[in-house]
């Protein structure tokens, strides 16, 4: 047996001596924080390489839903999809705003456009989807509700830095679209995330927001927090963006490795890109039964693999914290999804080992 663990991720690092080299200039200045060169750098740079406009980088991407929804200085209740990490409906709670679930697409994974205007009251104020995964929801129809209702959309867009839609980076639709930056993603600063607003004046309250709600002369002009990214963070960031195309370039041949060979399996299906593009970040595989995903997830355990469920359970049933609100399809996938591991440094022949044991034990 291999006894070198293979966990469901790792963080995409450059090499520890180009960190380096860019932390010596955080010594020499002296600068650590407030908006340093560094920070600035990384928004500069993470604006060109993804063609973006407006990028607010931020501690975290919780954070950066918080800084998103206070922005919008939105009250009441906001429409979210319940197939999420927790931090997409603790961030709702925590600006003193109601989550309301939709359920989700079983095929995209992503909130079910044709259930969101049900949901609707007079006390809606929002719709928060998230690109679940990296795979882009249906941002028109998205537009188009919400310009119906009268509705902002701020899209939880932590998994999305490198999808597209209409070969347009996809953090450009909705009101904002916020993002993380978060070891396990795509491009990472340790902690980290990112706002980003197409709208200048948005833009420019969401700097402040960041910053204590101070504008430029040091006035406190809105109500704002600590938001900040370090410049050791940024650093790390800056060093790491040398290295996206490549680590994207590569989750994409791996996951479509997995793809080709799994797909010839009966009992598995996969999350279906239905709009723009995937980062292909993750690689998620539906099993028809809990029990068989238990069955697969002990055989690749007992080798000392460790793919996640992602995301289990579904986070409308979190009773502890939210009411429940039935959302059939997104408990039940919840139940039977597990993403198998997917990061830069893993090896090809490990991958076929993991498309080994998995078939082996379907
Ligand atoms: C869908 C989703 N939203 C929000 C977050 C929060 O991001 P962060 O960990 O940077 O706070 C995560 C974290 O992974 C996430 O998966």
């Amino acid at each position: 047996m291999n006894n070198k663990p293979i966990y469901v991720t790792m963080p995409s690092l450059a090499p520890l001596n180009e960190y380096n080299e860019i932390l010596k200039t955080v010594w020499e200045r002296g600068i650590l924080t407030h908006n340093g060169p560094l920070v600035q750098q990384l928004e500069k740079d993470i604006c060109a390489k993804l063609e973006i406009d407006n990028f607010v980088a931020v501690s975290n991407g919780t954070i950066a839903i918080q800084m998103a929804i206070k922005a919008l200085e939105l009250k009441g209740e906001i429409i979210t999809s319940p197939f999420t990490w927790v931090a997409t409906v603790s961030a709702i709670k925590w600006e003193g705003c109601s989550p309301v679930f939709c359920d989700i697409d079983a095929e995209t994974l992503n909130i079910d456009t044709t259930k969101i205007e049900a949901l609707i009251t007079d006390k809606t104020v929002a719709i928060m989807p998230v690109h679940v995964f990296g795979t882009p929801c249906n941002v028109e129809e998205i537009d188009r509700i919400a310009k119906k209702h009268n509705l902002k959309v701020i899209y939880d867009a932590a998994h999305a830095i490198g999808s597209t839609y209409n070969a347009k980076s996809v953090l450009e639709f909705g009101d904002i679209s916020a993002t993380s930056l978060h070891a396990t993603k795509l491009l990472n600063t340790a902690e980290g995330g990112g706002c980003i607003a197409p709208d200048k004046h948005l833009h420019e309250k969401l700097k402040r927001i960041r910053f204590f709600g101070h504008n430029d002369a040091k006035d406190i002009v809105e109500d704002g927090f600590n938001g900040k990214m370090t410049e050791v963070h940024a650093a790390l960031g800056i060093a790491n963006l040398k290295y996206y195309d490549e680590v994207l370039a590569d989750r994409h041949k791996k996951y479509m490795l997995y793809r080709n060979e799994l797909s010839t399996i009966p009992g598995l299906s996969f999350q279906e890109v239905k709009w723009g593009t995937s980062n292909y970040s993750y690689f998620p595989v539906i099993f028809e039964t809990e029990e068989q995903l238990l069955k697969v997830e002990k055989a690749l355990n007992a080798v000392n693999i460790f793919p996640r469920r992602y995301f289990y359970p579904s986070v409308n049933t979190y009773t502890e914290i939210v009411d429940y609100q039935p959302t059939p399809i997104s408990e039940d996938i919840a139940k039977r999804i597990l993403c198998l591991p997917l990061y830069w440094k893993l090896e090809e022949k490990e991958v076929i080992r993991i498309i080994d044991v998995l078939t082996k034990s379907e």
